[in-house]
């Protein structure tokens, strides 16, 4: 099912103040892998604060094909992944997100043989598995890459290996738990990736009976166990949807308060908006935002592996600098090609040359309002955040993308205030 694309539009009425509260939704980037991984267990695991968006629904269509039940209750997915019937996922599933290769993991622990295709580029350029791959080897795993084609088994048993990360990578970290956390012996990733969705996909392997060590550090270890057994768990909150909806505050002249919020996920954040002149305060219940009438331009910002700046939030943050008194260079250094909002952020009368990696942003006093596509998922947050300061009537079309990763972003944004309607 090929998606028609440009189908989901935004109307944005631009220029309005935003006020009020915000109770954060879970992370995307915790439910992928926590999803995949409850093929571990057998039986029924329970998942707070996991967030309706299409990537999650993309995940749950593959859980459902190789014979889980799912469903949702709220916020809360249960799912029973006690009988499954089969071990491939065909590309049509593959491709509806990227990050399915997550399912890679979790489904050779679990059925010993697994046939699934590449998950392709995307949006953001090449999207690499080497990683991945190379180390699920060096676990016992065969890898036939055929055409696009993964076709995956046991060579004999699913074993402990001593992996080390050339690159920080994720995705790569999380499959190797995932693989380890009931394989025979013991695992040790050096270089390992920090984010706090890697904290929460252990926090998650070990309430299911895992032994895993260190996660958040550059060093994890997992000791194999024998079996899983499922378990309840809440996600933590999205922190790019956070930084998201700041950058909307900030260029708004806004106050928010955001509840379900963890601060210490946005240390790399909040100074970059202290530094454009925004009041940050971290009280008992949250954090509030409160904008200056005119920003001042963040100088320079390069986006890093957590604990650095989250590649995830540059192009929503670009909006903000884009109307901040300055210039702002910005450093792409994660990923080849994530500078797809440029040249819509341009159409906005924004002021913003790119070279390589580095993007210079020369501050405007006001953007006017403009028709826009989005290109990525992040790139139409930043077509969102410039659209609700721009003066007058945008529309933002390639929505779809949008949803992959922000529930109900225009009934969040029209709650605070902001004039947003979905055609
Ligand atoms: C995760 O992607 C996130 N996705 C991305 O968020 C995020 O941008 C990225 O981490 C970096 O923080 C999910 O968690 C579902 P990586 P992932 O492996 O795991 C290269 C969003 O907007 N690489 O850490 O794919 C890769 O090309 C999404 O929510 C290899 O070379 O990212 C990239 O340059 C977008 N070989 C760098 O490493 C590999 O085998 C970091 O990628 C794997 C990665």
């Amino acid at each position: 099912m090929e998606r028609v694309l440009g189908v989901s539009v935004y109307v944005v009425e631009g220029g309005r103040t935003l006020s009020g509260e915000v109770r954060l939704q879970g992370s995307k980037n915790s439910a992928l892998p926590i999803l995949a991984a409850t093929l571990l267990c057998r039986g029924e695991c329970v998942l707070h604060n996991c967030p309706r968006l299409s990537d999650v629904e993309a995940s749950l269509a593959i859980l459902r094909y190789i014979g889980c039940t799912a469903r949702r209750e709220g916020s809360t997915v249960i799912v029973d992944t006690g009988s499954v019937t089969r071990f491939d996922i065909p590309t049509e599933l593959m491709h509806r997100m990227r990050s399915s290769i997550i399912f890679l993991g979790a489904m050779i622990a679990r059925f010993d043989r697994v046939r699934m295709s590449f998950p392709g580029g995307c949006e953001l350029g090449p999207r690499p598995i080497d990683l991945h791959l190379s180390a699920l080897r060096e676990m016992g795993i065969e890898i036939c890459e055929d055409h696009g084609e993964l076709d995956c088994y046991i060579r004999d048993e699913l074993h402990g290996a001593r992996i080390s990360l050339p690159i920080p990578s994720v995705g790569a970290t999380e499959n190797i738990m995932i693989a380890a956390a009931t394989a025979r012996g013991t695992t040790v990733i050096s270089n390992a990736a920090r984010e706090p969705e890697i904290v929460d996909l252990a926090d998650f392997l070990n309430a299911c009976g895992a032994k895993i060590h260190g996660a958040g550090e550059s060093t994890v270890v997992i000791d194999g166990t024998e079996r899983l057994s499922p378990a309840v768990h809440a996600m933590i909150p999205d922190r790019i949807v956070a930084a998201t909806l700041m950058s909307a505050a900030a260029v708004t002249g806004s106050t928010i308060h955001f509840t379900g919020i963890i601060p210490s996920h946005l240390e790399s954040v909040f100074p970059v908006f202290r530094d454009s002149g925004c009041e940050i305060d971290i009280d008992g219940k949250g954090v509030s935002i409160s904008a200056p009438y005119r920003l001042t331009s963040p100088k320079l910002i390069r986006t890093m592996p957590y604990p650095g700046f989250p590649t995830d939030a540059q192009a929503p943050v670009m909006s903000m600098a884009a109307v901040a008194d300055g210039m702002t260079v910005f450093v792409e250094n994660m990923f080849l090609s994530r500078y797809s909002h440029v040249s819509e952020l341009c159409r906005f009368g924004a002021n913003i040359r790119v070279e390589g990696k580095v993007a210079v942003v020369d501050g405007v006093r006001q953007l006017l309002s403009a028709n826009v596509r989005a290109y990525d998922l992040r790139g139409a947050a930043a077509l969102v955040v410039a659209a609700l300061c721009a003066k007058g009537r945008s529309e933002i079309s390639g929505i779809e993308y949008l949803e992959r990763g922000y529930e109900d972003m225009e009934l969040v944004l029209s709650a605070l205030g902001a004039d947003i309607k979905k055609i």
